[in-house]
């Protein structure tokens, strides 16, 4: 894969596209079971999250950013009402 088909930019910073994403729900299912905790300590746009609640994984992410952390409740939002699959993630600012 080009860099151009793994990446996309949101906000001048670079995320992981569709297919990169794939890659990073193999290796949850791979590597833990459903109820584990999978801790992602630079989530950025969250990824590793929205993977985690898709797979009924729980998820700690620690990021620096806050326009990050809201990106990340954002897609977890959006991720919950399309699946109804239930999911926790909490911040602090
Ligand atoms: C490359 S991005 C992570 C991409 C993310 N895993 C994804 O799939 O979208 C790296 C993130 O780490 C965050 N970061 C950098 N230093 C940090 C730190 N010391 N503590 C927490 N987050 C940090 C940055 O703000 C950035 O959003």
């Amino acid at each position: 894969m080009t860099e151009k088909e793994d990446y996309k930019t949101i906000d001048g910073e670079i995320y992981l596209r569709a297919k990169a994403l794939e890659i990073i729900e193999d290796i949850i299912t791979w590597c833990s079971l459903e109820g584990d905790i999978i801790l992602d300590p630079y989530l950025g746009s969250g990824s590793v999250a929205v993977a985690c609640q898709k797979l009924k994984r729980d998820c700690i992410g620690i990021e620096i950013e806050e326009k990050y952390v809201k990106l990340t409740e954002e897609r977890l939002s959006k991720e919950i009402s399309q699946t109804k699959i239930g999911g926790h993630f909490s911040s602090q600012a």
